[in-house]
């Protein structure tokens, strides 16, 4: 697949098998985001790589019940008010089981944290798709990144008390009849080009 295929297929995974991922592919993913461009070359992401499947649903459950205790709002961003009202119904899966979810940590107090995540993010996100794995951009952990239980689990799990979460990677097999991902791209309908001749 050459780079432009990588980009233009790839989509998001939102149901996995439980087969593991390799780790010369789960190595091959996360060099791809440590190769990702970082502002001022601070390279301070930190990946976070969670492949322990106690540990996985230990996170499904403390982040079912820090949403389950949260109340939808008033012009709430909608993807939070949906994590809320499915937590509330007691059967959510924030990383949709998938087998391995990498997160990612940077300094709470650097101007460029979240763009240099999002940057790692989506070289891995393009890597997965090349080597025939799906992934999804995970949110919850960033809208939780103050949660006092998580930050005691993610300290204990090596996050450095500088450092919060700013978006975090679903990746394994998908669920799909052939194991593939879903490649067929989603209509552009919105960002805008603006050429300036
Ligand atoms: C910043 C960001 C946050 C996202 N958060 C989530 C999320 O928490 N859960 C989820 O299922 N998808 C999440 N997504 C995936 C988007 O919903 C998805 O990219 C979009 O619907 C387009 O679909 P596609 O990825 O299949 O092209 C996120 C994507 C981005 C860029």
């Amino acid at each position: 697949m050459n780079v432009y295929d990588a980009i233009v297929t790839r989509r998001s995974t939102r149901s996995y098998s439980s087969e593991t991922v390799d780790q010369q592919l789960l190595d091959k993913i996360i060099d791809a985001g440590r190769m990702a461009p970082s502002g001022g070359n601070s390279q301070t992401c930190h990946f976070i790589v969670i492949t322990n499947k106690d540990l996985l649903q230990k996170l499904a459950k403390m982040v079912k019940n820090c949403f389950a205790a949260m109340e939808v709002t008033d012009g709430m961003y909608k993807s939070i008010a949906s994590a809320i009202t499915r937590a509330k119904t007691g059967n959510y899966v924030f990383h949709y089981g998938a087998p391995c979810l990498i997160v990612m940590a940077n300094d709470k107090n650097y101007g460029n944290n979240m763009a240099d995540c999002s940057c790692a993010l989506e070289n891995m996100m393009i890597m997965a798709n090349e080597l025939d794995l799906g992934t999804c951009w995970i949110n919850q952990l960033r809208w939780l990144n103050e949660d006092a239980g998580l930050l005691k689990l993610f300290r204990e799990l090596g996050m450095k008390d500088n450092e919060r979460i700013y978006g975090s990677l679903a990746v394994g097999y998908p669920a799909t009849e052939d194991g593939l991902p879903v490649r067929k791209p989603l209509p552009r309908t919105g960002n805008e080009v603006t050429y300036i001749k």
